[in-house]
């Protein structure tokens, strides 16, 4: 048993419905098992566990584990490739990248990084898009099997219109689906994620074929594009005929255990479709920006009662860190003019948090710092003198110390990860 002592920050309630921040500035956390078993003021919580073993985070805060929803693993060495609208950006950068996946020392390579690098960010969860070759994301599975992430992925889906090496077949996509997800769903903190890439790449059998693996592995997930970009959209409408989110409806493929990412230029009735099925939307402000995909409706999807969390969607978002995106969503709402949602710190560690895990189905597990959760945390303790170490000494509360860590963390200032209780990076 441990008890963890530090500035603890967490949002259990949903300030989108008037929750509020809860801070404790000298709380003890105690943590038994990976499961948080008491907490409160540190003073009273010693004297319930005497004797027990102090983790000291007094300086600087303590958050829950970041939750990523949307991220590409074989994009991580594309990140930073500006100028570009999203279908010139697949490919030019993306998809040249994804190819070299084919190569299985390659992506071991690459998803080495890539967990090592969400870790550092402080992510502990994330909902991940893997590789268009299945022993790519075994390796993206053992990787992060080895560094302890809480991993829901799987193997992306294409047919038609993007290069023929990315391409597979209904058969090949359910049976190399159907055996991904035996070796990893529920191994350990791993869970499978049925992977479609957009209904612009996927015919009507692929997506057919998806609908019947997610059925024959129950507790699966089902992960996918959607709404990003005008002429992404208008290509879809081609194909299909209807809204987007119809091309995926028409399958079943909309539900409780769905996440979409993006969703810019959504309609009305698809806001309707996702807040009544309870799907949730990843919401990844600095790609939308990097690819001129436009401002998110966060209102919106708020009014029609969608889930919305933060996703980085590395590469093209810039960077792995959720307080990046935190701070960018917050900037796009500032520019939205009439409908925009005012986004305060507090909105901003929901988002990032609690949010992420109701959208991926944790929220029972991780997303705030409750007995009962978890201990999935973040210590965030900048070097002595930098900017964010002066912020967050003359922070004059807890609410700004919060607006100060998405204004200027980075992974640099991530100094302690913990994942169900066990520290995952030092
Ligand atoms: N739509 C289909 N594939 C992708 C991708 O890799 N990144 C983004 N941002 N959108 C996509
Ligand atoms: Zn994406």
């Amino acid at each position: 048993m441990s008890v963890f002592r530090g500035h603890v920050v967490d949002t259990p309630d949903d300030p989108f419905a008037g929750g509020a921040l809860r801070s404790e500035a000298d709380a003890g956390v105690v943590v038994s098992d990976g499961v948080i078993i008491d907490r409160g003021e540190f003073a009273e919580v010693a004297r319930r566990h005497p004797g027990e073993q102090v983790v000291d985070l007094r300086d600087g805060v303590v958050l829950p584990g970041l939750v990523d929803t949307h991220v590409h693993y074989p994009q991580l060495r594309v990140i930073g490739a500006l100028g570009m609208p999203l279908l010139d950006w697949l490919e030019r950068c993306a998809l040249p990248e994804e190819a070299r996946f084919a190569d299985v020392a390659y992506a071991q390579g690459v998803a080495g990084e890539f967990v090592r690098a969400l870790a550092d960010a402080g992510t502990t969860s994330a909902l991940v898009f893997g590789s268009h070759f299945a022993p790519a994301v075994d390796a993206l599975f053992e990787a992060a099997q080895d560094v302890g992430l809480r991993v829901t992925s799987g193997l992306v889906l294409s047919d038609r219109l993007l290069r023929p090496e990315l391409h597979t077949s209904a058969q090949r996509a359910y049976d190399e689906g159907r055996q991904l997800a035996e070796r990893w769903h529920g191994a350990g903190r791993l869970r499978y994620a049925v992977t479609p890439r957009f209904s612009l790449s996927c015919s009507d059998d692929l997506l057919a074929s998806c609908t019947t693996l997610h059925a024959d592995v129950p507790g699966s997930w089902l992960t996918s594009h959607i709404n990003e970009n005008p002429a992404e959209i208008a290509k879809v409408r081609e194909l299909f005929g209807g809204s987007y989110l119809d091309s995926y409806d028409a399958h079943g493929l909309v539900g409780k255990r769905s996440v979409f990412a993006h969703n810019v230029h959504a309609t009305d009735a698809e806001l309707e479709l996702l807040g009544a099925t309870g799907a949730a939307v990843s919401h990844c402000p600095t790609s939308n920006c990097a690819l001129g995909s436009g401002l998110f409706a966060l209102e919106r999807h708020l009014r029609h009662g969608v889930t919305v969390a933060l996703g980085s969607d590395v590469g093209a978002g810039t960077g792995l860190s959720l307080f990046k995106e935190g701070l960018q969503a917050s900037f796009v709402q500032r520019l939205r003019g009439a409908d925009s949602v005012p986004l305060t710190p507090v909105h901003l560690l929901y988002l990032a948090t609690a949010a992420g895990a109701r959208a991926l189905g944790l929220q029972d597990q991780v997303g705030d710092l409750s007995i009962g959760r978890r201990f999935d945390a973040v210590w965030v303790r900048p070097a002595q003198g930098t900017q964010l170490d002066v912020g967050l000494r003359h922070a004059d509360s807890s609410e700004s110390a919060v607006a100060k860590l998405f204004a200027l963390a980075t992974s640099a200032d991530v100094a302690g990860v913990w994942v169900d209780g066990q520290r995952i990076k030092s």
